[in-house]
C-alpha cells in the first residue's frame, strides 16, 4: 500500500460524507429548479439546508451569502472577474500577490490583458506579506485585493484578518482564497473582514467538483456564466445536489475535527521535519518555521529543498510507495517549475519535496517514512 502525502493536492471523501452523499445520486434525484413538484421541492430543501450549515460554520450573516459552485478554481475567477466588472466606476485597479494559485494569477492576466490594471506584489523569504506593504499598496483606484489565506505549495499563513481590516476601513472590497486553509485553522468570514472567500470540498475530505464562493452583502459581482440564474443570478447551472450535500457535510466536519486534526497533524509533521534535518544536514526549509513560528504555517504541511546528490538520496529512499508532491498539483501538471518557490529566491536545479498529512495519516506510516529518510543518510554524499 502506497503511504499517500499529498493532501494538499486532494484528499479521499471521509466515509461519513460518502454515506451521507449517496441518497442523493438515485432515491432524491430532483433538480432543486424544479419548484413546481416535490420531487424538486425535495432537491430544493436539501440545497437550501447544506446552504444554511455552510454559512453558519463561515459565520456568515445569511445563508444567501453562500453560493455553490464547481470548486475553488470557479469560486476564484467568479470572485475577481465578477467583482471588477461589476464596480468598474470604482476603479480598475486589482492588488494580489506573486504566489497566489495559478487560477488567481491566470485570472489577474486576464484582467490585465483587458486593460485592467493589476499589481502583483512580492513576498518575503518565507512567501509571508507584510500588511504595511499591502495598504502602501492601495490605490484610489483599487477595487479589489485577492490574497491566499495560506498557500498551497509552502504553507505560509497570511494575516488576511489584518489586511481585510486595512482594506475596509479604505472602501476596498477584499477576496480571500481559503481552498488550503479551511479545516486546518479557523476560518470566519467575520473575524477575517473579507468580503469573498472561496472553498473547495476536495481540499477537507469532500467531494471533487464542487465548491462554493461566500459572498458578503451587499457585495454583487458580474456572472461569468450565462444560463437560467440560478445562485441568486450569480452562477448558472443546475446544481450538484450529491456534491453540495458532501460539501456541507464535509465542512461541518472539519468544525467539529479542527482541534484534534490540527494538534495531530502537526506533530506528525514536526517529526518529519526533524527527521529529515538529522538525515539531512543541507536540508533547506521553505516557508515559515514550523517549530519556532507554527502559527504562520498550516499545521499538516512541509516543503524542503534538497541541494545536489543528497537530493537524489532522498527520492531514491522515499521511492514510489511514499507519495509526495514534487510541486503543487496544478503546477505540475503544466509541467513548468514552481512559481512560489521562485517567487521566494530558491534557485533552480534543487529537489523540492512538498509533504503533507491529513486526517487519515498514522503514526505508523510516519514511522515508516522517518525510517526510509533515515536509511538514506547511508547513501554516499547524502
Ligand atoms: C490555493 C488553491 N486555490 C485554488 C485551487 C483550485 O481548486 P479546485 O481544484 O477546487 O478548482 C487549489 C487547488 O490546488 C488551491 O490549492
Amino acid at each position: 500500500m502506497p503511504i499517500y502525502l499529498d493532501y494538499h493536492a486532494t484528499t479521499p471523501v471521509d466515509p461519513r460524507v460518502f454515506a451521507a452523499m449517496t441518497p442523493y445520486f438515485m432515491e432524491i434525484f430532483g433538480n432543486p429548479a424544479s419548484t413546481s413538484h416535490r420531487v424538486g421541492l425535495q432537491a430544493r430543501a436539501v440545497v437550501e439546508q447544506a446552504r444554511q450549515r455552510i454559512a453558519t460554520a463561515l459565520n456568515a450573516s445569511s445563508p444567501r451569502e453562500i453560493v455553490f459552485t464547481s470548486g475553488s478554481t470557479e469560486s476564484n475567477n467568479l470572485a475577481i472577474k465578477g467583482v471588477v466588472r461589476m464596480y468598474e466606476s470604482r476603479g480598475r485597479h486589482v492588488l494580489t500577490a506573486v504566489t497566489e494559485h495559478k487560477c488567481v494569477l491566470n485570472a489577474c492576466k486576464a484582467l490585465r490583458d483587458d486593460g485592467y490594471e493589476v499589481t502583483f506584489l512580492p513576498v518575503a523569504s518565507d512567501g509571508s506579506l507584510s500588511v504595511a506593504d499591502v495598504e502602501g499598496a492601495l490605490r484610489p483606484d483599487t477595487v479589489l485585493v485577492s490574497l491566499m489565506h495560506a498557500n498551497n505549495e509552502i504553507g505560509v499563513i497570511h494575516d488576511i484578518a489584518a489586511i481585510g481590516a486595512v482594506c475596509r476601513a479604505r472602501g476596498v472590497l477584499v477576496h480571500t482564497d481559503a481552498t488550503q486553509s479551511f479545516g486546518k485553522v479557523p476560518v470566519d468570514v467575520q473575524a477575517l473582514h473579507v468580503d469573498l472567500l472561496s472553498m473547495s470540498g476536495h481540499k477537507m475530505y469532500g467531494p471533487k467538483g464542487v465548491g462554493a464562493l461566500y459572498v458578503r452583502t451587499p457585495c454583487t459581482l458580474a456572472p461569468q456564466l450565462d444560463g437560467g440564474g440560478h445562485e441568486f443570478g450569480l452562477r448558472s447551472g443546475t446544481l450538484n445536489v450529491p456534491g453540495i450535500v458532501g460539501l456541507a457535510d464535509a465542512v461541518v466536519l472539519a468544525g467539529a475535527d479542527l482541534q484534534t486534526d490540527r494538534h495531530t497533524q502537526r506533530a506528525m509533521r514536526d517529526r518529519l521535519w526533524l527527521a529529515l534535518q538529522d538525515a539531512f544536514p543541507s536540508v533547506l526549509l521553505n516557508g515559515p518555521d514550523p517549530i519556532a513560528s507554527p502559527d504562520r504555517r498550516l499545521p499538516n504541511n512541509l516543503n524542503v529543498s534538497v541541494p545536489g546528490a543528497a537530493g537524489d538520496a532522498l527520492l531514491a529512499a522515499l521511492g514510489d510507495d511514499i507519495c509526495v508532491s514534487t510541486s503543487s498539483a496544478c503546477t505540475s501538471a503544466s509541467g513548468e517549475s514552481s512559481h512560489v518557490l521562485s517567487a521566494i529566491g530558491r534557485e533552480e536545479g534543487l529537489t523540492n519535496l512538498r509533504i503533507s498529512v491529513g486526517r487519515p495519516t498514522t503514526l505508523t506510516e510516519i514511522d515508516q517514512v522517518v525510517a526510509c529518510i533515515s536509511r538514506a543518510t547511508l547513501t554516499p554524499n547524502a
